[in-house]
C-alpha cells in the first residue's frame, strides 16, 4: 500500500516537471520578449532587410527542428513513465533500487540526453577568467565542467550554434575572485563581478540571436563559488530565465529549483580525480557519527556547542583532527557522517561521506539537494533540522540497524552519480549536472515563428 502511494507520487513528480513545458513557457516568457525586441530594432535598409528575413527564416527553421527534437524526447520520457519501461540499447545500468524518484523516467531521459543534447559554448572571452576554472580543492567541479565542455571530441558539443539546445557561458566566478579580489579593496567587488558577467552577456546578445530569442532561458553558467549567486542580484530582469548551476543552492537566497541547478561541491585532489571505496563493511563501523571541520557559521557553532570535542563514544565532532588521525579512514569507520552547512549551504561533506560508504546526515536549512529531480535523497541520507542538533545522538540511535544497512547499501549504489571522470562517463557527476540542465531545457519551449 505504502509502495503504491510512493510510486504515484514519484510519477507525478517528473510528470509535473514535464507538464510545465506547455504551461509556463512561450506565452509569457518568450512571446512578450520577442515582441519587445522586434519593435525596438532599428529598421535596416531594404537590401539588408531582405537578407535579414532570409536569415531569420533559416534560423527559425533550425529552431523548429531543435524544438521538434526536444518534443520527441519529452514523448519518449512520458512513454517510459506511463509504460514503466524504457528503451535503451544499453541495459547495463538498470537497477531495481529505489534511490531514484522514478528510475524509468530517469534512464529514459538520460538516454535521450545522450542521443540528442547539444551544447554550444561561447568562444568569446579569454583565460583565466573565462574558458578555465579551478580543477582542485573545494571548487574543482567548476573547472572540471568547463574543461569537459571545451574538450575536443566531447559528443555533446554542438558543431554549430544553430544545432544547439543550450548555450554555455564559460565564465569562472572562482577565477574572477582568485585573480581580481583584494580583501583591502573589497568595496564594490560584488558590482565588479556582476559587471563582468553582464558585459559578457551583452556581447553575445549583440553578436548572436540566441540570447534574445529565449531571453536567456536556454543559457546557463556553472559555478561552485560561494559568491556565484551574486551574479544575478544586480539585474534580476536580465537573469529572470537564466539557468544558474550553483553549489551554493540556498532557496532562501533566490535559488529557484525549477529554473536553477544544485550541484555538489567536491574536494578535488591534486590529480583532479577523487576516488571512492566501500569503506569498512557496515557491521564493522565503530563510530556512530563523525565530523571534523572548521567552526564556520552558526550551524557548526551549534554543532560544536553540543557535541564538540566531547570524546563521546558515539558522536565524534572535532574542529581539528587529533594528530596522527586519518580523515578518510575515520569517515570509512563511521556509520553516519555529519554534513552541517558552513558559512553557506554547500559543502564537500556529503560527497566525502558517499565516497567512503558513510550515510550522510544533512544538517542544513533552505538547501536544494543536488540532482533531486531524479535522486531520492531520503533513501540514502538522513536530514536533521538545525533546531534538532541537540537530539542527533538519539535520532541516529533510534534508526533500526536493518534500516541503516539498507541506506548504507544505497549510498554505495549512488556513488557513481558523484564520481568525477574526465572525459565524463555515463551517469557520473558531470552527466548528472548536464542532465539537470537538460531537464530544465526540456521544460521550456521556444517559439520558432516570427
Ligand atoms: C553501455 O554502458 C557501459 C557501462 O559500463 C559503457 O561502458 C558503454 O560505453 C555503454 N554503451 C553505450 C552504447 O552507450
Ligand atoms: C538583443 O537585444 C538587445 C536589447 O534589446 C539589442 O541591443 C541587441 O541588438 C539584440 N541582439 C540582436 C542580435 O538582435
Ligand atoms: C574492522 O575494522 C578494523 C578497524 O577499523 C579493521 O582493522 C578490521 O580489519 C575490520 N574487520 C573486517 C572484518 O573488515
Ligand atoms: C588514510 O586512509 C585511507 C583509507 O583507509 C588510505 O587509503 C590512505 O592511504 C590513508 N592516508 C594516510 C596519509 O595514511
Ligand atoms: C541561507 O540564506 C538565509 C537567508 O538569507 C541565511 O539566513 C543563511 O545564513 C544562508 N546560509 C545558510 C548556511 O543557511
Amino acid at each position: 500500500m505504502a509502495n503504491t502511494a510512493a510510486r504515484l507520487n514519484i510519477i507525478f513528480d517528473l510528470l509535473s516537471l514535464l507538464c510545465l513545458v506547455i504551461l509556463l513557457s512561450p506565452a509569457d516568457r518568450i512571446h512578450n520578449f520577442l515582441s519587445v525586441s522586434a519593435s525596438t530594432l532599428p529598421s535596416p535598409s531594404r537590401h539588408l532587410q531582405d537578407e535579414a528575413i532570409a536569415n531569420n527564416k533559416k534560423r527559425d527553421f533550425k529552431l523548429a527542428r531543435i524544438e521538434a527534437q526536444l518534443a520527441k524526447a519529452r514523448g519518449e520520457i512520458h512513454k517510459a513513465i506511463v509504460e514503466k519501461s524504457f528503451t535503451s540499447s544499453n541495459t547495463s545500468f538498470i537497477r531495481e533500487g529505489t534511490v531514484y524518484k522514478n528510475p524509468f523516467a530517469f534512464f529514459q531521459s538520460h538516454t535521450e540526453m545522450i542521443k540528442t543534447f547539444k551544447i554550444w559554448t561561447y568562444k568569446e572571452g579569454e583565460t583565466p577568467l573565462m574558458h578555465n576554472g579551478p580543477m582542485r580543492y573545494l571548487y574543482s567541479i567548476e573547472g572540471d565542467f568547463i574543461e569537459e565542455m571545451e574538450r575536443n571530441g566531447n559528443p555533446m558539443v554542438a558543431r554549430d550554434p544553430d544545432e544547439a539546445h543550450a548555450f554555455f557561458i564559460p565564465i569562472s566566478i572562482t577565477n574572477i575572485v582568485y585573480y581580481l579580489y583584494k580583501p583591502n579593496e573589497a568595496f564594490g567587488f560584488r558590482e565588479r563581478v556582476q559587471a563582468i558577467v553582464e558585459d559578457y552577456i551583452g556581447v553575445i546578445a549583440q553578436r548572436y540571436p540566441y540570447w534574445n530569442r529565449s531571453n536567456g532561458a536556454d543559457h546557463f553558467f556553472v559555478s561552485c563559488h560561494d559568491w556565484a549567486p551574486w551574479v544575478s542580484l544586480g539585474n534580476p530582469k536580465l537573469f529572470k530565465n537564466f539557468i544558474r548551476v550553483l553549489c551554493n543552492a540556498n532557496t532562501s537566497e533566490g535559488f529557484i529549483p525549477i529554473r536553477d541547478v544544485s550541484m555538489t561541491e567536491i574536494n578535488g585532489p591534486a590529480d583532479n580525480i577523487p576516488t571512492a571505496s566501500s569503506g569498512q563493511p557496515p557491521y564493522n563501523r565503530s563510530i556512530l557519527a563523525f565530523f571534523s571541520g572548521g567552526k564556520h557559521g552558526f550551524i557548526r557553532e551549534r554543532l560544536f556547542q553540543y557535541w564538540g570535542n566531547k570524546e563521546d563514544d558515539g558522536i565524534q565532532v572535532f574542529s581539528y583532527l587529533p594528530k596522527g588521525q586519518n580523515y578518510t579512514k575515520l569517515l570509512s569507520q563511521s556509520k553516519y557522517c555529519l554534513c552541517p552547512s558552513g558559512y553557506e549551504v554547500a559543502s564537500t561533506r556529503a560527497t566525502e561521506a558517499i565516497y567512503t560508504g558513510c550515510v550522510p546526515v544533512l544538517i542544513k536549512d533552505h538547501y536544494a539537494l543536488p540532482y533531486s529531480d531524479v535522486l531520492d535523497w531520503s533513501q540514502f541520507s538522513i536530514q536533521v533540522p538545525v533546531d534538532k542538533i541537540p537530539e542527533i545522538k538519539r535520532i541516529l540511535q533510534e534508526i533500526p540497524f536493518s534500516k541503516y544497512l539498507e541506506m548504507q547499501k544505497k549510498v554505495l549504489e549512488v556513488q557513481r552519480h558523484f564520481m568525477v571522470n574526465l572525459p565524463a562517463k555515463h551517469f557520473d557527476v558531470l552527466h548528472m549536472i548536464l542532465h539537470s540542465v537538460w531537464l530544465r531545457r526540456l521544460n521550456v519551449q521556444l517559439n520558432s515563428f516570427v
